[in-house]
């Protein structure tokens, strides 16, 4: 018997086929590098139930109320856009041959398409117009009409350095079971993992028998540290610092949306369906910028029943290490003012590894901070 949650919907989807006849498919659609993630996501059940990009119904739905018209819980619209152009070639039925730098990754059925409100869009998932907002900006940029239909991703993206912690819902779901972790906490993280981070991880280990690390390395803004970076600063971190019986490296390959609490929700049932059976939500989840409140990422789960979402969420205070407490803390547990804290702003720490100085070993260890600064010099020399 198994202790891990059902994937959300049910059923783990699994629409992948290499060996499926492409010969009577003339049509083809170029995407782009999100869409090529999120047919390869939707190919592989980590976005279950979602069967392919979504219809119209679905899209004003998830929209509005956060919900597909089947009631499903789901915040964030996966949908392919396409220009005025190739919409006007499009045919209802047809299939076409989905794109990515000459390659063909994929099919989709086409069964409708439409112009979004992307006004509406903007301002329920990312609560926002502002261009300034990466996801509001990527919105209005990726094109007027999205097509809808189910997909069957034909052919993997190559991984590269990723390749050992690439792994899908299926086989993270196996080493669970295999681990005989009955429960599992999901972190995700965009960022290298510093001791906020670690902190939070390991006070909710305390509570569970596994942790899943799970950084997302699908598109980011480019001021964040870039993946391949990041990944050996997670491999170092856990190698120095953390039991390799109850921890697991695996990585979340979707493009960062930044909408803040609605992207808490997505990545939550996205790790339920990895197989976890919680989630950590800290301090600002997926925010960027001031557009969301320090907890609004986490106040938005009391929209659902637990039950309903299927994933326990974990919520963490502000960490930061207090020099007069020797030790990790928030304002739960530490008496003292701000002086006493080690609080460093992620820009403020980029600009610091890009000029090679060294955070304080309080905020990030060291052997990370050494792998960041290395990383940084090669890609600001490329
Ligand atoms: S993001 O993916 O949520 O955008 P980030 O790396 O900033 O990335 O945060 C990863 C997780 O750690 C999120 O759940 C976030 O709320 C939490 N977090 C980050 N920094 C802190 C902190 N200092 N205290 C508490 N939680 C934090």
């Amino acid at each position: 018997m198994s202790f891990l949650p059902k994937p959300h919907g049910g059923k783990l989807i699994q629409a992948y086929n290499p060996n499926l006849d492409l010969s009577l498919i003339e049509k083809e659609l170029e995407i782009d590098a999100i869409a090529l993630s999120d047919l390869e996501l939707i190919g592989v059940g980590l976005f279950s139930p979602l069967t392919g990009f979504l219809g119209k119904a679905d899209y004003e739905s998830v929209v509005s109320s956060m919900r597909l018209v089947d009631n499903t819980i789901w915040s964030i619209p996966v949908t392919l856009p396409v220009s005025t152009e190739t919409a006007a070639t499009l045919k209802v039925g047809e299939e076409m041959k989905l794109i990515f730098n000459s390659e063909v990754y994929g099919v989709i059925k086409v069964s409708e398409w439409y112009e979004p409100d992307l006004d509406k869009e903007a301002l329920k998932v990312y609560k926002t117009l502002e261009l300034a907002h990466p996801g509001v900006r990527r919105l209005y940029e990726r094109g007027p009409v999205y097509v809808a239909g189910e997909v069957t991703l034909i052919k993997k993206p190559e991984k590269g350095v990723f390749t050992d912690v690439w792994l899908e819902p299926k086989e993270t779901r196996a080493l669970f079971e295999e681990k005989g972790w009955k429960t599992v906490v999901g972190f995700q993280t965009r960022n290298p993992i510093h001791r906020a981070h670690e902190y939070i991880q390991k006070a909710a280990l305390e509570t569970v028998d596994g942790l899943f690390v799970n950084p997302l390395v699908g598109e980011t803004k480019s001021d964040d540290i870039p993946a391949d970076v990041r990944l050996k600063s997670y491999r170092v971190l856990l190698e120095n610092y953390y039991p390799t019986e109850r921890v697991q490296l695996g990585v979340y390959p979707a493009a960062m949306r930044y909408a803040g609490p609605r992207e808490a929700i997505f990545h939550a049932i996205a790790r339920k369906n990895f197989g976890c059976t919680h989630f950590i939500v800290g301090r600002d989840h997926a925010g960027v910028g001031n557009y969301y409140g320090t907890y609004d990422a986490q106040l938005i789960f009391s929209e659902f029943e637990e039950g309903e979402l299927g994933i326990k969420p974990l919520f963490f205070e502000h960490s930061f290490y207090c020099n007069k407490c020797e030790g990790m803390a928030s304002d739960k547990t530490c008496p003292h003012n701000n002086e006493d804290r080690v609080i460093l702003s992620g820009t403020k720490v980029r600009e610091m590894l890009r000029t090679g100085t060294l955070p304080p070993s309080t905020f990030s260890r060291k052997e990370v901070v050494e792998v960041l600064i290395e990383g940084m010099k090669e890609t600001t020399t490329v």
